[in-house]
């Protein structure tokens, strides 16, 4: 790790940005106080690989979220890079399409050769927005059954009308839904993921109104047996659209959406995130019969025109045919896994594990877990590492990298064991401990 000393330019500017920036960041997971609020760099100067280099040139190995899965090839993959500063060069917007947009469907549709369409847009939530309002104007119905995290939107928040818990076993704790409309309670029904029972009642009571099941195939386990080909059978007998968010998912645990690997075709699949390695951009696939409502709702937007955004797909997915991204991430999952469970052991310090192994998660199995992850996270910075309670693998780790992990945390645990003895995680942290969900900052 590299440092500079005096006052940090990073936190400095952290702070000046809540005043001006309500919430200090445009995505609830990339403020500091997620991490180890005022120690958590904000910002970062540079990034490249699994490198990142903060406004006060401190470098640190990024052993966590990488980008909230935007990165599964690595910061600045030289291939994507090159192909988008091409794109660049030659003019990146115009008053003409950029073809770059059919090539990029050709290659989507022929690797998931059920669907025949794609539309694009250039984020998750406004992608999963157009599949929502597709699937509505293809049956001409209003009510969505839904399943794990989908984005900010009206259609997707007003779940949480009227109770606003309703969401927070999907993912995301706490999403207030002030602001949607009222009038929008009551068209969202959630039901939660392996539980097909909890979609059957939701079909019984409404199966003539219901226009779709919106669910990500997998977030952290495999669907039990016959789970999603029951979900499919229930879309069939409804004539309800089926829509995969493969936003996270998408490309880490296979080529392409992870319902290839479960051999469950549904409707509409939808990508964003991983697809362009860094770059906006979003693609919403789908059977010809459900895609042309798109003709017969008005969804158009400018950027959505742009041609980084397909270019970087375009070179990300030809990349992730020419290697096997999938296997790689999940031998470096494996191992961060392995390797802390065996230090949970070696130490005393309880842990729980979940999640593939392409986005593992752990979690300190104690009552003060969110202290001890905060220490956790506090000291791995001292070793130039960021660590938090996930690991999101990408093709630029390396098992070197992971091996440097572990020895930091080799010799963080013992502290973490002293903590949970003394009851004092709290106390050594330095600052406070860090939130989790969505909640105002004060
Ligand atoms: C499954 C899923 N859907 C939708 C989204 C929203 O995507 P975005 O943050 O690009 O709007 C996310 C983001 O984490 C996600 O994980």
């Amino acid at each position: 790790m590299t440092s500079s000393s005096g006052p940090s330019k990073t936190q400095a500017l952290y702070r000046k940005a809540k005043t001006l920036i309500p919430g200090g960041t445009q995505l609830l997971s990339k403020r500091p106080e997620q991490f180890a609020p005022d120690q958590w760099p904000a910002y970062y100067r540079e990034a490249h690989g699994c490198t990142v280099i903060d406004l006060d040139g401190r470098e640190y190995l990024d052993m966590s979220i990488m980008g909230i899965g935007s990165c599964l090839l690595g910061y600045r993959d030289p291939d994507v890079t090159e192909a988008v500063v091409q794109r660049i060069q030659h003019g990146s917007m115009c008053t003409l399409n950029n073809p770059e947009e059919v090539e990029l469907a050709g290659l989507l549709i022929d690797i998931h050769p059920w669907a025949d369409q794609v539309r694009y847009a250039r984020a998750g939530g406004e992608s999963m927005a157009i599949a929502a309002r597709i699937a509505r104007a293809a049956t001409k119905r209003n009510l969505v059954a839904i399943c794990g995290y989908h984005g900010w939107h009206d259609w997707y928040l007003a779940a949480n009308l009227g109770q606003e818990s309703a969401l927070d076993g999907h993912l995301l704790p706490g999403l207030s839904p002030n602001g949607v409309p009222t009038s929008l309670g009551g068209t969202i029904l959630p039901f939660e993921y392996n539980r097909l029972d909890q979609l059957e009642a939701i079909v019984a009571r409404h199966r003539g109104d219901l226009a779709a099941v919106i669910m990500e195939p997998t977030r952290s386990s495999d669907p039990a047996p016959g789970f999603l080909e029951g979900v499919r059978s229930l879309c069939d007998e409804t004539g309800a659209v089926l829509v995969f968010d493969e936003i996270s998912v998408g490309w880490r645990l296979i080529l392409g959406g992870a319902h290839r690997k479960y051999n469950v075709e549904p409707d509409i699949a939808v990508f964003a995130k991983a697809i362009s390695n860094g770059h906006a951009m979003a693609a919403v696939i789908g059977r010809a019969a459900v895609m042309q409502a798109a003709q017969e709702s008005f969804i158009s937007s400018t950027y959505w025109t742009e041609g980084v955004g397909p270019t970087a797909a375009i070179a990300t997915i030809r990349k992730m045919q020419r290697i096997d991204v999938p296997s790689h991430v999940a031998d470096i999952g494996n191992r961060w896994r392995a390797g802390l469970e065996s230090l949970s052991g070696k130490h005393g310090v309880p842990m729980t594990f979940s999640g593939h192994p392409a986005i593992s998660k752990f979690a300190f199995d104690h009552p003060d877990s969110l202290a001890l992850e905060t220490l956790f996270t506090v000291r791995m910075l001292n070793h130039g590492i960021l660590a938090a309670t996930a690991l999101y693998a990408t093709l630029a780790h390396q098992p070197e990298h992971v091996d440097r992990y572990l020895t930091a945390a080799n010799e963080i645990f013992p502290e973490l064991r002293q903590a949970i003895e003394n009851h004092n995680a709290a106390t050594r942290i330095g600052g406070p401990i860090h939130h989790t969900g969505f909640r105002r900052l004060t």
